[in-house]
């Protein structure tokens, strides 16, 4: 399965961030670089590779149906699928209303490597459970 943005043309989208001011970033960012330049202290502690689950955030609008299979595995290991996403393995869409669940200041803790421009690992792509385009 192909990239869900490989066949839209990069668009300008407004990010919804509980507590923070919204964001601009481009459709088919990755969607923790686009957090983070707009100023949330996101954690990122494995630096985006969907192993350390500290990207983690909720969406109450606009989460994406495409998950990445390192994403899906991730959250099954760590009991938070159908509960939470990883930010580092979703590119951004428009109408995503979502809080981040992990910052520095909520933790005390350093943000973490840099996550690389493009999602890594490189990524097959599933369909999230409960989508709506399931089935
Ligand atoms: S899982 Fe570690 S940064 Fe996303």
């Amino acid at each position: 399965m192909l990239s869900p943005m490989t066949q839209n043309i990069p668009q300008s989208v407004t990010l919804q961030v509980e507590g923070f001011p919204d964001i601009t970033a481009q459709s088919g960012e990755r969607l923790v670089l686009a957090l983070e330049r707009g100023g949330v202290d996101i954690l990122h502690r494995c630096g985006g590779v969907a192993r350390c689950t500290t990207c983690r955030v909720t969406f109450q609008e606009g989460e994406p149906d495409a998950m990445t299979l390192a994403e899906y595995d991730k959250l099954t290991e760590k009991e938070l699928l159908g509960q939470a996403r990883l930010s580092c393995q979703i590119e951004c869409a428009p109408g995503m209303r979502l809080t981040p669940l992990q910052t520095a200041a909520s933790t005390g803790l350093e943000p973490g490597k840099a996550p690389a421009e493009a999602i890594e690992p490189d990524p097959q792509w599933t369909t999230r459970p409960g989508a709506s385009t399931e089935g």
